[in-house]
């Protein structure tokens, strides 16, 4: 009640001054919010008339709002207050159960700076704001990979579903929702926009966000019960990941980061993005823990003396319990070590970290091994120098090995193309890759189908203990599919067995790159190998349509 009378004075000022950002009270459970340049009315749960250069770029469209585990839960505000004003801008804090989304509005600024702070948000996979707009206005959604017009609803109407969000046309080309994911640490913005106007999400920080550097979520698409265009915020995803569960502490907070509107320019957008990127963290976000932040360095040189180079760094939860994808409770900070090994992460919250690392391919892309040390403090205000750090390598001489350790499909067939349903079709059945003359490219990003991919190898000289380790290095897999692993047609190494590997949903929602990271070695036994030429098998024994293995490496080592 006491808030309502602040809020409903504070209206009636500003309808004297005419100037500057607004909250206006108009109904026990209406309010409208924003600045001279634009402004959207929030009931309930969603934010619908959203004016902007005289007109309403919701329009029939659901509009803005929060929301966990899918459509499940759609947050309800209980109070609507002024959490701060300055001479720069107005704090709004609409609370649910849940927590607390705040709209920072700035007198010049198109959009607002929003953040939300975790008070009671259940265990959950998906948590997420976003908006539904006009499809009048929005046409064409832009990540950093994708930039093209959305499918239609007639397109979609006209088309037959063949599974979650998937239709085929009648050329036999796929439409999905699936084909606008991206890398959400790669992005600088992105949204949709159309003829004069343009709706962006820039995410300057990205630490609150769950998983690693190949961390992937659906950016924008079709809604298409309704015909929506959808600008989402994932702040918590899960649309390519086998299980990403997390409870969070009270005091979590989910940025600021700036939702912005323009005139549909990307050059404008982008020049927007990297004047917020240069101004992160925001000095202006009166928040102790957001603002108390350190640097971490260092120098990581290979157990064999070469330098890890480009390797993937990561600092995360300490004495983790979880893979860098999964994990998503606390802060995360991904880099890459230059050529010579030195890594350094600028503007981490203070904390005890796990600082992990492993190969990014290149240099070192022969390197199957993680590193990790626990127990990294970050100081406020502090550099923390860890030093020479040794990663221990596994330390076997290779016989062969095809694709580079990664965590991703690049280098093979398909491996990181443009995302597109139904790709896995493509990679043949059977396949021969003969070692020394195949490239990488004959091998395929992902194998599905019933059949024998083979590998030939010659082994010139066999040692008199020939026992080796064949590694396998997944970049993802989708369950439904299950082989047998043979070498010389008799000896049985192995098996990659559904409901025994945790399934993602990589292969048939369109991913290319990479879904959840598995890593396996098999013994091989003595006397398994001959001299001269041998063969590694990996038999397809079970299918499933659209599903199965998307390869990162495959290598094998004397023992
Ligand atoms: C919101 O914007 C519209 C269109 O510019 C304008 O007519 C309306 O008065 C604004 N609402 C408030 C409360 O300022
Ligand atoms: C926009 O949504 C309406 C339903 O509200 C639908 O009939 C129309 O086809 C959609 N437009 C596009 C371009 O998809
Ligand atoms: C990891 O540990 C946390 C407690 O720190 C626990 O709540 C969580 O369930 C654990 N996760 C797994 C996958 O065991
Ligand atoms: C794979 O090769 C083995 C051995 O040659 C053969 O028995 C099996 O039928 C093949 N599997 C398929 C699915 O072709
Ligand atoms: C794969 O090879 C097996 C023989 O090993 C053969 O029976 C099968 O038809 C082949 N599959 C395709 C799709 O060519
Ligand atoms: C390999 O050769 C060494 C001597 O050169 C011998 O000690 C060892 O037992 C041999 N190992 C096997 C598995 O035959
Ligand atoms: C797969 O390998 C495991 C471990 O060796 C074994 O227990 C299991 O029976 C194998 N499964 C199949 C289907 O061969």
């Amino acid at each position: 009640m006491r808030l309502s009378i602040l809020a409903s004075a504070l209206a009636v000022a500003t309808q004297v001054h005419a100037k500057g950002p607004f909250l206006k009270t108009i109904g026990p459970e209406e309010h409208i919010i924003g600045n001279d340049i634009w402004n959207v009315t929030i009931g309930k749960q969603y934010g619908t008339k959203l004016f902007y250069k005289n007109r309403d770029i919701v329009g029939n469209a659901v509009g803005h709002y929060a929301s966990y585990n899918g459509a499940a839960s759609d947050l309800s505000w209980t109070t609507v207050s002024i959490h701060k004003q300055t001479k720069d801008y107005l704090d709004i804090s609409f609370e649910a159960a849940e927590g607390e989304l705040h709209w920072v509005i700035q007198p010049e600024l198109a959009g607002a700076y929003q953040y939300f702070v975790n008070r009671a948000l259940p265990i959950l996979g998906e948590f997420r704001t976003l908006w539904r707009l006009d499809n009048t206005t929005f046409f064409n959604g832009h990540t950093s990979i994708k930039d093209e017009a959305l499918p239609t609803s007639a397109d979609i109407a006209a088309a037959t579903k063949v599974q979650d969000e998937t239709w085929v046309k009648e050329d036999g080309t796929y439409i999905t929702k699936y084909d606008w994911q991206a890398l959400l640490r790669d992005q600088e913005y992105y949204g949709v926009y159309g003829p004069g106007f343009g709706s962006w999400y820039i995410n300057a920080g990205k630490d609150e966000y769950n998983g690693d550097h190949l961390k992937q979520e659906l950016m924008v698409h079709r809604e298409t019960a309704t015909g929506d265009v959808v600008q989402l915020n994932m702040l918590h995803g899960t649309h390519f990941m086998a299980s990403a569960s997390d409870a969070f502490p009270v005091g979590k907070v989910w940025g600021p980061w700036l939702w912005y509107l323009n005139d549909g320019s990307l050059n404008d957008a982008s020049h927007k993005a990297k004047k917020e990127i240069s101004t992160y963290p925001y000095p202006w976000f009166d928040n102790d823990a957001y603002q108390s932040r350190g640097s971490v360095s260092g120098k990581l040189i290979l157990s064999d003396g070469r330098p890890a180079s480009n390797a993937a760094v990561f600092l995360g939860d300490n004495h983790p319990n979880e893979t860098t994808l999964d994990m998503g409770r606390y802060y995360y900070y991904t880099a890459y070590t230059d050529k010579a090994g030195n890594f350094q992460f600028k503007n981490v919250r203070t904390a005890s970290y796990a600082f992990q690392a492993w190969s990014n391919g290149g240099a070192i892309g022969d390197v199957s091994t993680t590193f990790i040390k626990n127990d990294v403090v970050v100081t406020k205000k502090k550099g923390t120098n860890l030093g020479h750090l040794t990663w221990k390598t596994q330390d076997r001489r290779n016989i062969f090995q095809i694709g580079d350790f990664d965590r991703t499909s690049l280098g093979f067939a398909y491996g990181g193309a443009p995302h597109q349903h139904a790709l896995v079709v493509n990679c043949p059945a059977n396949l021969t890759y003969t070692v020394g003359t195949s490239k990488t490219s004959d091998w395929c990003f992902g194998q599905s189908a019933k059949g024998n991919w083979t590998v030939k190898f010659n082994v010139p000289k066999l040692p008199n203990d020939s026992s080796a380790v064949l590694s396998v290095s997944l970049a993802g897999y989708s369950s439904g599919v299950s082989s047998t692993i043979v070498v010389n047609g008799a000896t049985t190494v192995g098996n990659l067995t559904s409901a025994n590997i945790l399934t993602d949903p990589c292969m048939y929602r369109s991913g290319t790159l990479a879904g959840e990271w598995h890593y396996y070695e098999f013994p091989v036994e003595n006397g398994a190998l001959k001299r001269g030429w041998n063969t590694l098998d990996f038999q397809v024994t079970r299918e499933t349509l659209w599903h199965g293995f998307m390869w990162d490496a495959v290598a094998l080592d004397y023992a």
